[in-house]
């Protein structure tokens, strides 16, 4: 019997690290975590502030560019944002093409990828000018396709970007206006879009982020790569979690079923998990999270729902399980989604709509990630290694002979 690691060289050294906990596969300068600490900053700027004094373009723009931008630069990127906010005619018919009920990720996913059959002046990786444009693409016409999977699935018809509109205003009114009525976005709803949108804009090497560089590192086109990562996102574990929480709320239904819900995740064998709770990186509150608390706050008090039963559910759970010590022992808090979920339902966005949203959020994080990989010399292909526990070599046998 052969050795066949041996063999084939794989007696050589190489780190095994399955779910990448403790590996590097790339430098940054764009986003920096402390996960004991509970910090998250944007090229140096803590997300809190961001959150409170910014808005999301222009942490668009300090992602992408590295600096805050001048009122001058910013009203260009946004003038630029906005001119490219229309999707290409023909697309419509890709939409189409779908179910009514297909989830409107799988759209997304089907139809970003259809962005390198439309924009073919923007798949050249190798032209800087070109890779802006892409840039500039996919952070413009995000929402729209993301509204526009919405308005499919509902059955009603497309509503076309307002340029008068910022990029959050203008999503609500792609996702609410009807032709038939007026519809006014009300202003407080607006700005809490914006901090959803803002809250997600990037989260250095999660596994969507990863699963963009993995793609652009063979030289695939940008919606190519956006593409991969929006069906990497589309995962319970990662961003489906915000629909997981909603389902997860419903199937609880009333706080009194919370103790047994508890004791059912409580029980390994059980395979049910708290949806909403518990990051790989964050052993402290995500600092996400508390913004997105507080922006859950005024949405439902503008709102009036703080009575919405399912809300009251989550802040029972909550509340038992930052008191449990099986959450306490390991370090699980509520992660952004939690409260996210918890908006997005009293904003009236169905469940299905949650994951599309936090993906047209992380468009800018993807892309500017992306464009950080092509611009350094030493790129190389992604290539991780295995470990192989399987057969060592042995001799084919004839089929009558097995
Ligand atoms: N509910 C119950 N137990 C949990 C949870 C949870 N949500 N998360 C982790 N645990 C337990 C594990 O069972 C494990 O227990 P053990 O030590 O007794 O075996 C321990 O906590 C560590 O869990 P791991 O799975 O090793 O942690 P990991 O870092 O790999 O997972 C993850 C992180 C995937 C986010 C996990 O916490 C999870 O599944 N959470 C629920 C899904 C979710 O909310 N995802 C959103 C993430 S944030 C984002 O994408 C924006």
């Amino acid at each position: 019997c052969i050795d066949i690691r041996k063999l084939y060289g794989q007696a050589d050294v190489f780190t095994y690290d399955p779910g990448f906990t403790s590996t590097a596969a790339c430098d940054s300068t764009i986003t920096f975590i402390d996960g004991d600490a509970g910090v998250l900053l944007h090229r140096g700027y803590p997300i809190e502030q961001l959150a409170s004094r910014s808005h999301y373009l222009e942490v668009c723009y300090l992602l992408l560019n590295g600096e805050l931008p001048s009122a001058a630069d910013l009203e260009k990127f946004e003038m630029t944002v906005t001119r490219h906010t229309m999707i290409h005619e023909q697309m419509h018919n890709f939409f189409r093409g779908f179910r009514r009920d297909a989830h409107p990720m799988a759209t997304m996913v089907g139809v970003v990828g259809a962005m390198s059959a439309f924009y073919h002046d923007s798949l050249d990786i190798n032209d800087p000018h070109q890779r802006e444009v892409a840039a500039f693409r996919l952070i413009a016409k995000m929402p729209t396709i993301a509204a526009m999977a919405y308005k499919y699935s509902i059955g009603q018809p497309f509503v076309y970007p307002r340029n008068d509109l910022d990029y959050a205003a203008n999503f609500l009114h792609m996702c609410f206006a009807v032709p038939a009525e007026p519809y006014d976005v009300n202003p407080v709803l607006a700005r809490a879009m914006d901090r959803i949108f803002t809250l997600h804009a990037d989260h250095e090497q999660n596994a969507s982020t990863s699963t963009v560089r993995l793609a652009s590192s063979s030289g695939a086109n940008p919606f190519a790569c956006i593409a991969a990562g929006i069906a990497c996102l589309w995962g319970p574990a990662h961003g489906g979690a915000n629909q997981a929480t909603l389902e997860m709320l419903r199937q609880i239904g009333t706080p009194d079923r919370i103790p047994d819900f508890i004791e059912k995740v409580k029980d390994k064998s059980s395979g049910v998990r708290l949806m909403g709770f518990g990051h790989r990186v964050y052993k402290n509150f995500d600092p996400r999270a508390k913004v997105m608390k507080q922006t859950a706050d005024e949405v439902l008090d503008l709102l009036g729902v703080q009575h919405n039963p399912l809300l009251q559910v989550a802040q029972e759970l909550e509340r038992i399980a930052l008191q449990d010590d099986y959450f306490v022992s390991r370090k699980l808090y509520p992660n952004v989604d939690f409260y996210s979920g918890i908006i997005l339902e009293a904003m009236g966005f169905p469940t299905a709509m949650f994951t599309p949203i936090f993906a047209l959020a992380r468009t800018v994080g993807w892309i500017s990630q992306w464009k950080e990989q092509l611009a350094d010399p030493q790129l190389k292909i992604g290539r991780p290694r295995q470990l192989y526990l399987g057969q060592s070599m042995r001799d084919y046998i004839e089929i009558e002979n097995r």
